[in-house]
C-alpha cells in the first residue's frame, strides 16, 4: 500500500488532513479520493477528462516527480473553478505507482 494526503488549506492551518492507503496498482487519484470521500474532487466525469472537477494543487517533490502534463489535460486545466496555478493538476490523470508514496496535494477551494 502507498499512502496519499489530501490537504485542504485553511486562512490558519490545514482544515481537512486526511491520509488514504491505496494499493500501487495504477489507479487515478481521482478514484483513490472518491472511494475514500475526500471532499473537494467532484470527478463528474469520471475520469474522461471532460469535466476538470478533479483539480488539486501538487506540493513539492512531487510535482516535478510526476509525468508531464498532456495536451488535452493542459487544456482542460483552463476551465478549473479555483484559479490555475504553476502545479495544477487534475487528479484522474495522475496514476498512483509505488514511487508516489507519500504524495501529498492540497485541494482548490472549489470545484464549480
Ligand atoms: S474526473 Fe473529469 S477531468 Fe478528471
Amino acid at each position: 500500500m502507498i499512502t496519499v494526503r489530501f490537504v485542504t488549506p485553511g486562512p490558519h492551518g490545514p482544515v481537512q488532513d486526511r491520509e488514504v492507503e491505496v494499493p500501487p496498482d495504477g489507479r487515478s487519484l481521482m478514484k483513490a479520493a472518491v472511494d475514500a470521500g475526500i471532499d473537494g474532487i467532484a470527478a463528474d466525469c469520471g475520469g474522461s477528462l471532460t469535466c476538470a472537477t478533479c483539480h488539486v494543487f501538487v506540493t513539492e517533490p512531487w510535482l516535478e516527480r510526476l509525468p508531464p502534463v498532456s495536451a488535452d489535460e493542459d487544456t482542460m486545466l483552463d476551465y478549473t473553478a479555483d484559479e490555475r496555478r504553476a502545479n495544477s493538476r487534475l487528479s484522474c490523470q495522475i496514476h498512483l505507482t509505488p514511487e508516489l508514496d507519500g504524495l501529498t496535494v492540497e485541494l482548490p477551494k472549489r470545484q464549480y
